[in-house]
């Protein structure tokens, strides 16, 4: 079968392979699902494997197979497999367990093991391919009336976590009562990130650089959130018209926000710290006043990174809930189909240069399901 690779360590290396096409037996205990991969979809961390500043192969390969935001249908299910059945929808999590105690345990995104398994990152291949296999505990059924969208469920999952995790840690306020938030960020996450706030009924401000209007301020304000450039309203001004946030969601992928965004933060506040920035930047903050606001104010700050099944199953039920409250909106982030995996160039270039790109993503076996396609027969 065909599947865009990488050659590790190498950039520039993206091309397309003739492969094996994996089978149920390579899962042991007869829990093997095989799926036909739908809809792929890429994003910075694709960029940046690409690039070879990120990225390992499978031991014993030379190369990766890419693509963590998998989408697809059941094709064949070993004997032992009964959560889900030939032709359902699917996608699969991320990241395989480890060793350490939070792997054992089911909460893989939770690792402090120092090498992590993660599909189409690293160490494992990942989803750019006719078909992939993998073990029933990894594999999410997604809903037929989700089968357009699907593809933005793995996206969704990295808010997911941050968010729910925002709550659990909130837990210590015994009343906490969040009504303001606000989303540092308009790209593909940070719109995600509006998303679930405003179904968990806050009232959201997004920050982005673009000065609106354009396609992300529109789908913010199309959900009741408010946009901001920070050209015409810098965060500290935005946090005084429209702050202190009671919950911050940080997703820009440059560092120093994090800091204006500790100062946007209210009393008793959660910072939640989602991008990930492998650079070397550094920049002089007001060190003493944020701590001692964060001290006095008994504020939390914490990072998030990649998704357990929990937030897989959280991200099915938003995106549902999505659909039912505001209908055709995750449409419209699927901006960017490319057509097949021989058109590899095509979905790097859209990537990586595409103006006004919010999802870039390979309709691997054809099955159209972008906006232009599916807009006739709404
Ligand atoms: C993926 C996560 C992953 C992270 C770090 C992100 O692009 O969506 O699942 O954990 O990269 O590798
Ligand atoms: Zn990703």
């Amino acid at each position: 079968m065909k599947a865009i690779a990488v050659v590790p360590g190498k950039p520039g290396s993206i091309h397309l392979r003739e492969v094996p096409k994996p089978s149920l037996d390579q899962v042991p205990n007869g829990r093997g699902v095989l799926v036909k991969v739908l809809n792929v979809g890429v994003d910075g961390t694709d960029k940046e494997i690409n690039a070879a500043e990120y990225g390992a192969p499978p031991p014993g390969d030379d190369y990766l197979i890419i693509g963590h935001e998998g989408f697809g249908q059941v094709e064949a299910v070993g004997p032992a497999v009964s959560e889900v059945a030939p032709g359902d929808y699917v996608v699969a999590t991320v990241r395989r367990p480890g060793s350490s105690i939070y792997d054992l345990i089911g909460t893989n995104d939770m690792t402090t093991d120092d090498t992590y398994f993660e599909r189409g990152i690293n160490l494992h291949h990942g989803f750019l391919s006719e078909y992939y296999v993998d073990d029933a505990e990894f594999i999410v059924k997604i809903p037929k009336g989700l089968k357009r969208v699907g593809v933005l469920l793995e996206p969704t999952t990295v808010v997911e976590k941050g968010i729910a995790q925002a709550y659990e840690i909130q837990r210590r306020l015994r009343v906490w009562r969040p009504r303001r938030a606000a989303v540092m960020g308009a790209g593909t996450v940070g719109l995600l990130a509006t998303l679930v706030l405003r179904l968990r009924g806050l009232a959201v401000t997004t920050f982005g650089l673009t000065p609106k209007p354009y396609l992300n301020s529109d789908l913010i304000e199309a959900i009741g959130a408010r946009y901001e450039s920070t050209r015409d309203v810098p965060i500290p001004e935005g946090a005084k018209r429209h702050g202190p946030f009671d919950l911050i969601f940080e997703a820009t992928g440059f560092s120093p926000i994090v800091f204006e965004s500790m100062c946007a933060l209210a009393k008793n506040g959660v910072l939640v710290l989602s991008s990930v920035t492998g650079g070397n930047r550094t920049v002089e903050v007001p060190a003493d006043k944020i701590n001692l606001e964060f001290v006095l104010g008994n504020k939390v700050m914490v990072g998030t990174v990649n998704a357990n099944r929990e937030y897989f199953e959280l991200g099915v039920r938003d995106l549902a809930q999505a659909e039912a409250e505001y209908p055709g909106w995750l449409d419209r982030l699927l901006t960017h189909p490319v057509r097949g995996l021989s058109n590899y160039a095509e979905l790097l270039e859209k990537l990586t240069k595409a103006e006004g790109a919010i999802k870039v993503y390979c309709q691997v076996n054809g099955e159209s399901t972008s906006l232009s396609s599916f807009a006739g027969s709404r």
